[in-house]
């Protein structure tokens, strides 16, 4: 090991208020030190922009991870093995591992797994085989167990989670419902993902069209944004309904978080509200991940994967581009070579 590779990072400058800007964040660049024995030196190639990342800039110490005025940011990365003290890794071989957005990692191999290519490419293990579509695959079919008799709403449908968590209650025979920001991304849901209906959360009328399409009853609601579209969901939840917190997007840049109103709705319908985390499901990715490629070879299910390619400085503007809901699928910053 020499030190011809010279890092970049991306690290908290300023804690953001609302929704991040572009000066919230600086560049540092850095020679890397030799490797150790068993350390492994990663050219990241992909990025993954994640929506949870905004609850951690928060300055306070009430959530997990938090990062902190110059920190690294925490971030998902694909990446390719260039050198290797570790015997357990070869030159070449593509990694997944949650090791900040930087241009290279050295890892000791405990904190990535590697990707098998031959289930999916490289971009598709942030989206439908990293996180997201391990979510989506365990808190639908473990937590909401949708079936054709069921009436499914997805909140935050366009997004990493929510794209693939669609499709997966499709699979399961039931009628699913979206919403998300634009009409654009609406015709999306329905037209490429299969959704049987789609709604505009930023139209006066999406409730009243919401209760029409559900036939006034939802027996689930996987919810990725909570604010106002879960809390008046939660009037029409149905006996015995789920209410599945898979994140809360709307509430992320907030000062102060917002729970529901509607509570009141559980009680009577004998419903529940169901927290998740994925990471609880670690020793069963294995098998998720073998059923989510099937599905994909078998046409069975997309893994909408919104590529962007550009420098690691790219990340502030994408990370913002993320909150103003331009992203189809799960946002990915792909680093040019
Ligand atoms: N429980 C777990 O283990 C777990 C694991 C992974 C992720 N999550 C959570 O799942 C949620 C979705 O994550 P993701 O990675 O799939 O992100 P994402 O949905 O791909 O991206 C964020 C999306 O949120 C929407 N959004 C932004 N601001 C909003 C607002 N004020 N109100 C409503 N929607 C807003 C935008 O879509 P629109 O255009 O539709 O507004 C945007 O595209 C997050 O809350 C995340 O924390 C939980």
């Amino acid at each position: 090991m020499n030190n011809k590779y010279f890092n970049k990072k991306i690290i908290l400058s300023n804690y953001p208020v609302g929704l991040s800007k572009k000066d919230d964040f600086s560049v540092i660049a850095e020679e890397i030190d030799p490797l150790n024995d068993n350390d492994i030196l990663i050219k990241t190639k992909y990025v993954g922009i994640d929506a949870a990342l905004r609850l951690l800039l928060r300055d306070s110490d009430d959530f997990l991870f938090r990062v902190k005025k110059d920190d690294l940011i925490r971030g998902s990365i694909v990446g390719e093995v260039i050198e290797s003290k570790n015997p357990k890794f070869s030159e070449g071989d593509y990694v997944l591992g949650s090791l900040g957005v930087q241009k290279y990692c050295v890892s000791t191999g405990e904190d990535i797994e590697k990707c098998d290519l031959s289930l999916a490419n490289p971009e598709l293990w942030l989206s439908g085989m990293g996180i997201p579509g391990l979510t989506a695959y365990f808190s639908l079919l473990d937590v909401c167990k949708p079936s054709p008799d069921k009436n499914v709403l997805i909140t935050g449908a366009a997004g990493a989670v929510g794209s693939i968590a669609g499709q997966i209650a499709k699979l399961a025979g039931s009628k699913v419902i979206g919403t998300t920001s634009s009409d654009e991304k609406c015709k999306w849901l329905i037209e490429e993902l299969g959704y049987d209906y789609a709604i505009n959360y930023k139209n006066k009328d999406w409730f009243e069209k919401l209760s029409s399409v559900s036939d006034k009853r939802l027996d689930i609601i996987f919810d990725n944004t909570g604010g106002h579209v879960m809390d008046e969901s939660l009037k029409i939840i149905g006996m015995k309904g789920i209410v599945l917190l898979c994140g809360s997007t709307s509430q992320y840049s907030e000062n102060e978080i917002k729970g529901p109103n509607n509570y009141i709705w559980l009680g009577t319908m004998r419903a529940r509200l169901q927290g998740f985390v994925i990471f609880d499901y670690e020793d069963r990715y294995e098998e998720a991940r073998i059923n989510l490629s099937k599905w994909l070879n078998e046409e069975k299910l997309k893994m909408p994967t919104h590529l962007v390619e550009g420098d690691i400085d790219k990340f502030p503007e994408i990370f913002e581009d993320l909150y103003k809901g331009k992203n189809y699928g799960k946002f990915v910053l792909k680093l040019k070579d």
